[in-house]
């Protein structure tokens, strides 16, 4: 059987993209802007994701950016899907096979500051994973041992901040802990992890973090801010406010990525 790097090579036809998006929610709509499309189901894809958090399968979006050439990743899977943190590990090899160098991943988030409320964009600047699972158990070489001081590259954070100035497009910077889902944090979780640092919590984006630096990728994330978290406004969590929300903060995590993929 064809190998998912086999597949993918023969349709990038030539295409040699070095940089990997993750669309999260919000974020969809960016595979419209790549010109000359090369859309590749994950069906067709050996290991890749069989279904997403909607139920439908996702897609490799791949061609030009803003000029420049990317994959798109239309869809994910989430830890709270099925308990597997690695299940993204056969995507991610495949893209390092054929030729990704950096991942650039997004995601929707609950803001632990009330000054970072819907519609804001989060540059992620580091992670604490509280989810007691990591992506790498079961990894029989001492690669595992993975250093994640660096994880979220400096340079790379430093294009997406100039991008934003540049686009008058307001950035915060944070921490972002990773909680397993699928139901929401409790108030209680909320003040606990505003005690240990962080400033935005999720679901997602994590384990592929600390994937793509276990493959040597080079990392950076952003996450959109969808909902203040749990405990702080009076109102429960919903799923449908993470959906209804996240274009506003996407419109704008877009613009960022848009001036900023040519120097990523
Ligand atoms: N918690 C966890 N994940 C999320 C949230 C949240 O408040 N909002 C969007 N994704």
């Amino acid at each position: 059987m064809k190998t998912a790097v086999d597949h993918l090579v023969e349709k990038l036809n030539g295409l040699a993209p070095e940089i990997a998006l993750v669309l999260g929610s919000g974020l969809g709509g960016l595979v419209e802007e790549v010109s000359e499309p090369v859309r590749v189901p994950y069906g067709e894809l050996p290991g890749f994701p069989k279904s997403g958090v909607s139920g439908h399968a996702g897609e490799i979006v791949a061609g030009l950016f803003s000029g420049v050439p990317v994959l798109m990743l239309a869809g994910r899977s989430h830890y709270y899907e099925h308990g597997n943190a690695a299940a993204m590990r056969p995507a991610l090899e495949a893209l390092a096979g054929v030729g990704i160098r950096k991942l650039m991943l997004t995601n929707a988030a609950g803001s632990l500051r009330p000054e970072m409320g819907p519609g804001s964009v989060m540059l992620i600047t580091d992670h604490i994973n509280f989810s007691g699972s990591n992506p790498l158990f079961g990894e029989p070489t001492d690669r595992r041992f993975v250093g994640l001081t660096g994880a979220y590259d400096a340079d790379m954070r430093g294009v997406l901040k100039k991008a934003a100035t540049d686009t008058d497009t307001p950035l915060h910077e944070g921490v972002y802990m990773w909680f397993s889902g699928p139901s929401f944090e409790t108030p209680a979780e909320i003040r606990m992890a505003r005690t240990f640092g962080a400033d935005a919590v999720g679901m997602s984006t994590v384990p592929e973090v600390i994937l793509g630096r276990f493959l040597g990728l080079r990392v950076a994330a952003c996450s959109v801010v969808t909902n203040l978290a749990a405990g702080m406004t009076g109102a429960e969590l919903s799923h449908q406010e993470t959906k209804d929300m996240a274009p506003q903060g996407g419109a704008r995590l877009a613009a960022i990525l848009r001036k900023a993929i040519g120097d990523l």
